[in-house]
Parts: structure tokens; sequence; C-alpha cells
């Protein structure tokens, strides 16, 4: 082929997404198969965000609001910012994308840790810059190790804080030290997908680090996770007006589509449903690590809607085991994590469920 393919694009392995349940239900004959693969609300999403999609069906034929005006509006009532320090994107996924687009070229390098999020690697590979990923202790990002890595050409690091797949975090006093010694040509981008399942006291408050000015700090969050609105995608990021400014000159001009922008303009508007989900999803973690903690696994210490555990046999098989019986999870084996699971926290039928099926399995 005469294509002019990039050698560094076609070396890439694109982002494989758990199992849909219906290709699991179809390819094994199954009635009933639950997935806790992909990090995704168990109580599906807010009532209130239903109706508001149901309303703006009839307005398909228009294109959506451009700036995101009423939600830009609404989050930085809820935030405490304005609407100038809020770019909204189509999945946080695609402001990580902005990201890069804005501040990577060729021979820049990337900071973030290994076992973190796959699309920081992707991202920077696209851009064909340089990726270096610090090691982890016990499954933790480890500041100072990154630290070590920062130079003159690093422009961006990647801090997935709860971690996924880990689900560990790192704390208020970490962070403190981090952000005295990162130089300011560096961007430190603070992915707090997870952030609404936090109960730890002494995780870190990025937010007001923004507040105070801080230029080469953001914060990005998503509607996908604690709101139910995956399919919709739709997350934002937080940080000073002359950051946001610069990626919103990147993006494109309709980004996030009109139905999604209503359904997280009324999602905000449910803390009910909100905080059902936090308590569901708290109250399933406890459960399940001791249900674990009781079959000899040990799981680490999630602040995430997920567990990565150790089930001390080969994750690929025991993946497949658990598919027979329609429960679908995510091998960490791609991670060379040869005998972990990470498992999605669930309702608390499907949590019990999962143990019941590992029990049997293993
Ligand atoms: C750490 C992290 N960041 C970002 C995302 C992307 O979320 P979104 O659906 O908003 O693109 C995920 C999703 O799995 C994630 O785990």
């Amino acid at each position: 082929m005469n294509l002019p393919f990039k050698k560094h694009i076609n070396g890439i392995h694109p982002y494989e997404p758990g199992k849909p349940i219906e290709e699991v239900e179809r390819e094994l004959g199954l009635a009933r198969v639950i997935k806790l693969a992909s990090n995704e609300n168990p109580l599906g999403s807010s009532k209130k965000a239903q109706q508001a999609v149901r309303r703006a069906i009839d307005r398909m034929q228009l294109y959506p609001d451009g700036s995101c005006f009423y939600l830009k509006e609404k989050l930085a009532q809820s935030l405490g910012v304005t609407a100038e320090q809020l770019v909204i994107g189509n999945g946080s996924n695609e402001i990580i994308e902005l990201l890069a687009r804005g501040f990577l070229s060729s021979g820049d390098h990337v900071v973030t840790s290994e076992l973190s999020f796959l699309v920081y690697p992707l991202i920077t590979k696209v851009c064909g810059s340089e990726l270096r990923m610090a090691r982890m202790i016990d499954f933790r990002y480890s500041l100072p190790a990154l630290l070590e890595l920062i130079d003159e050409k690093t422009k961006l690091v990647f801090i997935a804080n709860p971690n996924n797949p880990t689900g560990t975090y790192v704390t208020q006093k970490e962070v403190d030290a981090f952000l005295k010694q990162v130089p300011p040509h560096t961007l430190v981008c603070f992915d707090e997908a997870y952030f609404d399942f936090v109960d730890a006291k002494d995780f870190p408050d990025i937010l007001s680090v923004i507040k105070k000015g801080r230029e080469n700090v953001m914060i990005l969050r998503t509607f996908s996770k604690s709101y139910g609105l995956a399919a919709l995608r739709i997350g934002y990021g937080i940080g000073t007006p002359g950051l946001i400014d610069y990626l919103n000159k990147v993006r494109q001009p309709f980004n996030v589509n009109q139905l999604a922008q209503v359904a997280a303009t009324a999602a905000l508007g449910d803390r009910t449903f909100l905080m059902k989900t936090k308590q569901t999803i708290i109250q399933g973690r406890t459960f399940l690590k001791k249900a674990l903690t009781q079959m000899g696994i040990s799981g680490t210490p999630s602040q995430a809607n997920f567990i990565l555990m150790d089930v001390k046999k080969d994750a690929n098989r025991v993946f497949q085991d658990l598919l027979k019986k329609g429960i679908i999870v995510r091998s960490m084996a791609a991670y060379g994590l040869r005998t972990y699971l990470r498992v999605t926290i669930g309702t608390p039928v499907e949590n019990k469920m999962f143990i019941k099926a590992l029990q049997e399995v293993l």
C-alpha cells in the first residue's frame, strides 16, 4: 500500500473495551448476563436525566449548543469556579485528547505511572511523543518516582486519582510535596473519573489548588460513572481561564451532543441519585472486600467503583469460566498481571452472584 501510514501509529494496539452483554448472551446462549467489567453505574442513570433526554429528542435536527452554556453555569455553581474555568468534552477521554493535541509534538515527553489508564499511552503515541512510566509501589502511584522522570521535555503528567485499574489513590501530603517540585512548563492533570466514590479523609483537594490560580494543574471529571451517563459521552476539565481558553481553541465547535448536555445538566440537579450511587458503591466495596478476604483473596484498597484482585490462578481462564456463568469481568493479563481480575462493584444482588460464581470457579 502506498498510503503514508505513520510508523508510530501502526504500532499502536487499539483500546479493547469490555465485552458487551448482548454479545455474551448471544455467543453463550445465556438468558441473564451481568457486566462487571467497565466500571459503569449499577443503578442506571437519574430519572431526571432520562426525562431531559426525552424532552430534547424532538430538537435533534439542531446543532448542539457549542458552548455548553447551561451545563457550564450549573457546574460552575456547584464547584465554586467560573464558567471560564470549565471545558466540556465528549467524555473526559476527549479532554485527554485535547491536552495531547494542544501540548504535544513529536519528541515531547509525557509522564505517568505503570498500571494506569490505557488512554494516556495511546494518545501519547498517536502524537509521536515519548511516554515515561514510573514504577508503582504496592499498586500505588509513586509521586517521587514520577518527579524523577520529569525533565525539560515533559509537557504533560497524568495522575489518575483514584487510579484505574488499581483503585488506589495518592494523598494530600504526597500531592503537596509533589506540586512543590513540578516545574512550571509541565502541566499536571489529575484525572478524577472516580472522585465521587472516594471516602478517604486524606484524599487531595486539587480544586483548591486551581482556585488559588495555579496555572499548571488541572482536573478531569466525568458523568460516565457516578452519574451513569457513559453512553452519552460527557466529561469535563477544570483549570485556570487561560488554560481552558487554550483548550477551547483545540476542540471541535460542536464536540458535545445536545442529549448529553441536557442529561448532564439534569443529573447535576439530582443529588438523591448521586448519593444513592455513592452509598451503593461504598457498601458494595466493603461487602466484596470482606467476602474476598474470607476466600483468602487479596484485593487492592480501592477508593473507586471496582476492585483489583489476585485470584492466584490464570486470570484469562478464570475470566472465561466466569463468562460461562454469565458474569463479565476484566482479566488483567494484558497489563502483565497474569493472575489478577478487575471487578466493578455491582448491585448487592450482582455482588453476591459474583462471589458465588468466583467460589465455584476457583
Ligand atoms: C481513569 C479514567 N479516566 C477517564 C476515563 C474516561 O471516562 P469518559 O467516559 O468520561 O471518557 C476512564 C474510564 O474508564 C477512566 O478510568
